[in-house]
Order: structure tokens, then sequence, then C-alpha cells
């Protein structure tokens, strides 16, 4: 009988982990359900009623992400059900992805691949291919936890100014540290020079960036999501990459994933990546043994490390 079921292939250090307690893997984790304690799961399952009233017996929905709006948290927390997340050990490949989407827009990338593996590149020219320098622009950071402040860590070495705005503000002493100036959201859309999303999505923060928060922002300004899709209106986010005031965006979330904008496919200005923030060997093997550890825990009737509220 198996205690755990899973439904993405575990790395052997967290097979290795669970497997005495009873595994099953993603060939058979719906079938297994109904008599499974734990279950390991990633975003694209959706954890909801109907899905737990066929697994009577959870105790814990591990879920190998850090985000969780793909979890009915009242569900689970009525039926007694924790929930855990895996915080920390993704903020790192994150911020370095929303480093890489920042540079991408900034310098223009898409659109110069794209030139030149459409045989336009004809040798170099003084005036040709030209972005725009991230030393002395001001970088708005939306959701300033651990992600956003490894971002803000990452930016202050390109020479850029950090300005934030988030649900809870930090400290006057980590603010210092970061060298980051809280604002409030007027402020933050009326300033940045590229603006990176790391807020989770949340009924409060789905479309934050609508048709309105972008006309507001400055001509010429980046926009980088590498949080959630659903953060920005993906149809007023093509408008205005299409006619302004935005020079160009770097996107690794959507809103309706895998689809995505058919607006947003065509425009040479922007970097679309396929959700891979967190997407490094070494990343994703802690992701999953974190998941692991929190199931081993719970089902040794030792606390949750990463239960989500
Ligand atoms: C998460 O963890 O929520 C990411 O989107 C996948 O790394």
């Amino acid at each position: 009988m198996s205690r755990i079921v899973t439904t993405f292939p575990l790395p052997d250090g967290a097979i290795e982990l669970l497997r005495p307690f009873g595994l099953t893997g993603p060939d058979g984790w719906r079938g297994a359900l109904t008599e499974a304690e734990a279950l390991l799961c990633l975003l694209t399952d959706r954890v909801d009623a109907e899905l737990l009233d066929r697994a009577p017996r959870l105790r814990i929905v591990a879920n190998a992400v850090v985000g969780y709006e793909h979890v009915d948290r009242g569900a689970c927390r009525a039926r007694g059900i924790v929930v855990t997340n895996t915080p920390d050990v993704l903020t790192d490949a994150t911020a370095d992805l929303a480093m890489a989407l920042i540079l991408s827009a900034a310098r223009g990338l898409p659109g110069a691949e794209r030139s030149l593996r459409a045989g336009q590149f004809h040798g170099w020219g003084f005036w040709d291919y030209l972005g725009a320098d991230l030393n002395g622009k001001t970088l708005g950071i939306f959701g300033m936890g651990r992600i956003g402040r490894a971002v803000a860590r990452r930016a202050a070495p390109f020479g850029m100014r950090v300005i934030y705005h988030s649900r809870t503000r930090l400290s006057t002493h980590d603010e210092a540290a970061l060298g980051a100036e809280w604002v409030d959201f007027d402020g933050l859309i009326a300033r940045s020079e590229v603006l990176s999303l790391h807020a989770p999505l949340t009924p409060q923060t789905r479309h934050t960036i609508d048709a309105d928060a972008l006309r507001r922002m400055r001509p010429g300004s980046f926009l980088v999501n590498t949080a959630r899709g659903a953060l920005v209106d993906e149809a007023a986010l093509v408008d205005a990459l299409r006619d302004g005031p935005l020079a160009g965006a770097g996107l690794d979330v959507y809103e309706r994933e895998p689809e995505i904008h058919p607006g947003l496919l065509h425009l040479p200005n922007v970097t679309l990546l396929p959700h891979i923030g967190s997407a490094t060997r070494e990343t994703r093997t802690r992701m999953a043994m974190l998941a692991a550890r929190n199931v081993h825990a719970v089902l040794s009737g030792a606390s949750p490390l990463n239960p989500v509220p």
C-alpha cells in the first residue's frame, strides 16, 4: 500500500527517503489517492475539493514549488490537511532569470537575434541594434519577498537605483542594506524605468498591472515578469508594447499558461520564456527534496518544515 503519491518523477534522494512509506509515482497517482496520506504535486496540478474528496486519508499536500494559488487551502484546512511549499531553495535561480530578462529587455536581445537569424545582419553598424543602459536606471520591484530582495541585490552592481512597493514594508535596516526605497504603488508605476514583478498571485494582486497602470508607466520603460502571468492583463500589455509606453518586456509566465496571447508571439520587443525561473538541475532537485522532507516530517509525526498559511 502507498501512503505517498507523487504527480511528478522524484530524484533518487527523495525516492530513497520516501520509499519506506510506500510510494506511487506519476503513472498511478490518481488511482492511489484513496489510500494516500501525502500528495507531492506541482503548480500544474489543481488541488481542489473534488480531488480532496477522493483522498479521505490525506494529511499533507507537499507542493514542490513556491507558489500555491493552485491549491484550495480553505478546502485543505477544513479537512485538517497541511499544505507546504518550497521557499528559499529557488530564490537565486529565479532572481538570476529575472536579471537575464531585465538585460534581455533593455538590450533588445529578442529583436537583435531575430534580425540576425532572418539574414539582416550585414555587418557592424554604429547606430544599429541600440538598447538602453541599465546603469543609472531605476528598477521598480513589485513584491519585496525573498525573490524581490534577491533581484534588488543583483541590480545594485549594475548601477541601478532600486525602488519597491510591497504589501509589507521592509525594516529601515533592510532597506538601507539593499539600498531600496519604499514607494506607493502610483510612485512605483510612475518612476520605474524597469518594473520587475515578484508578488504572489492572489485575488488582490490579479491584474495589478492593468491597462490603466500600463498607461501610466514611463515612455520607453520595460516590464519583466517572473512571478505569475495573471498579475498582468496580457491583452493590455500587448497594446502597451505595440503602441507605447513600453519599449519592451521580458516574460517567463503567462496569464493562461500554456496559452500565450497571440499578440505577444509577433512582437519583436518581448523575450518569451516557457516558465523556467527555477529550472536549473540543482534548484529543481532541491525543490523536490524539500517537498519530500516535508512529507517525511509529517508522516513521521513531526511538524512540517514549510507550512503555508
Ligand atoms: C514556483 O515555484 O512557484 C515557480 O513558478 C516554479 O518555480
